[in-house]
């Protein structure tokens, strides 16, 4: 796991940490490093993508279309943004996680979106991450290839189908269950839960090979081998939407 700072100056002064589910490890053939290059990779690989955290006006090129967070008309490198950069292996379930014991999404606008590419640019569209109120912090983002170029990233939402009523969670604009900022660890209000971010990863599509990612299809089907039970910490604030798996 390789962690990476990108040719810009926005230093991302979070901690990273992936648990990789899987044994057989093929050399990595990807020989790009940085998330705002195009590659084109094949199972096994690593593939750097980056987060970009920050507020919703800054992924947008004045009020028109959003644009990658390597495009530099956005001017992410003068505003108050964070990015994250990690390299998963393609098809391969990870858990990607963002500690927030020194890190807080909603200093930084709040909001991200996961990008790779320069050329071949692909970026997610915005998720709400963190304000003053309310704090979502488990996510599953999914990669698709298509003959091993990224074409698109997306959140993959179920719609508040785990956010128990009664618990701590508040389904929020139907789609994401969010925790009481106030309830997070190293909030000023000193909540006991830890905030960390987690984000579930998966790959579908083909790649270089045109053989089939098939991870997406375990995170579909086989959800008991989602990676947050394996993540201790992280049960409390991520792993009791997930209650009835564990
Ligand atoms: C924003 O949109 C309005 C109405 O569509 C347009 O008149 C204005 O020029 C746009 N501003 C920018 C900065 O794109
Ligand atoms: C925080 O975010 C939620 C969900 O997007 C929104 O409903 C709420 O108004 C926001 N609160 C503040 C103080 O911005
Ligand atoms: C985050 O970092 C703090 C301080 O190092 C640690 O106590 C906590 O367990 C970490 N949380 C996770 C989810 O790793």
């Amino acid at each position: 796991m390789a962690v990476l700072s990108i040719p810009t100056p926005i230093m991302a002064a979070i901690l990273m940490m992936t648990v990789v589910l899987g044994l057989a490890r093929a050399d990595d053939t990807n020989r790009v490093y940085s998330p705002c290059s195009d590659s084109k990779v094949e199972i096994s690989d690593g593939f750097t993508f980056g987060i970009t955290f920050a507020s919703r006006d800054s992924f947008f090129n004045g009020n028109k279309s959003q644009l990658s967070p390597c495009d530099s008309r956005l001017g992410l490198r003068n505003s108050n943004a964070q990015i994250a950069v990690f390299r998963p292996k393609v098809d391969e379930i990870s858990l990607l996680t963002i500690n927030t014991s020194s890190f807080f999404p909603e200093n930084y606008g709040g909001y991200m979106v996961a990008f790779a590419g320069r050329k071949y640019a692909a970026r997610s569209p915005l998720a709400f991450v963190a304000n003053n109120t309310y704090t979502v912090s488990s996510f599953t983002l999914v990669l698709e290839f298509k003959k091993g170029r990224l074409q698109n990233l997306f959140w993959k939402r179920d719609g508040c189908a785990k956010c128990q009523s009664g618990s701590s969670f508040v389904c929020l604009n139907k789609q994401d269950c969010a925790i009481k900022t106030s309830s997070c660890k190293n909030h000023a209000s000193g909540g006991s839960v830890d905030c960390s971010l987690g984000i579930q990863l998966a790959f579908s599509g083909t790649d270089k090979h045109l053989s089939a990612l098939n991870s997406w299809y375990e995170v579909e089907n086989l959800r008991q081998y989602s990676l947050y039970g394996l993540y201790s910490n992280l049960k409390d604030s991520l792993t009791s939407q997930y209650d009835k798996i564990f």
